[in-house]
């Protein structure tokens, strides 16, 4: 059964919603980048937020999503799906084509997720991730490469 959320646009980030995109993006230097000047959704369930995702134009038409990140107790219920089908819809009602999306090689989850929701993989930039500040494992494999997918709508 799906579980039901509401989703709405946010333009003010406090210390709880910044933890939250950390979760999807550990660079603080990348965040604090886009935050800024890209549209924010979050997901919320009794008022409580429990995910969000991160978006922006980047030419045109063409969306790419920058960042979507679960809270952990929430994850694997289908949440994070609705919040990319929430953008394929707007990416769709906007007239976009194309809608980018960059995740770690290490992401297995966020890789079958993806391909799930209908993106293909695009390309792969090597050593990506050798930029930021920590290493880091995500499934026992170092985060080296960054895998580009992109779903043609
Ligand atoms: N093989 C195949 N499919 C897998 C899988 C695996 N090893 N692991 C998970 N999945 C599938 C699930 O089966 C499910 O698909 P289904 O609905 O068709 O069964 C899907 O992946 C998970 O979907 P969902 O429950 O909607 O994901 P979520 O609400 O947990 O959100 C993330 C996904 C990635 C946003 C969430 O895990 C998260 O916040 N992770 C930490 C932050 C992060 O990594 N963000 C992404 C940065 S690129």
């Amino acid at each position: 059964m799906t579980i039901k959320i509401v989703i709405e646009e946010i333009t003010q980030i406090d210390k709880d919603i910044y933890d939250l995109l950390l979760l999807g993006d550990s660079s603080k230097d990348m965040l604090n980048d886009y935050i800024n000047r890209s549209q924010k959704y979050v997901a919320k369930i009794s008022e409580k937020i429990v995910g969000i995702i991160v978006i922006i134009n980047t030419r045109p038409k063409t969306l790419e999503i920058l960042n979507i990140a679960v809270r952990e107790e929430f994850q694997n219920k289908g949440i994070g799906k609705q919040l990319i089908k929430f953008v394929i819809n707007m990416a769709r009602a906007g007239k976009n084509e194309i809608i980018a999306i960059g995740t770690g090689n290490c992401g297995i989850k966020q890789i079958a997720l993806y391909q799930k929701c209908g993106f293909r993989i695009v390309g792969v930039e090597l050593d990506f991730y050798k930029h930021y500040f920590e290493e880091f494992y995500e499934n026992g494999i170092l985060c080296r490469d960054m895998i580009r997918m992109k779903m043609y709508l």
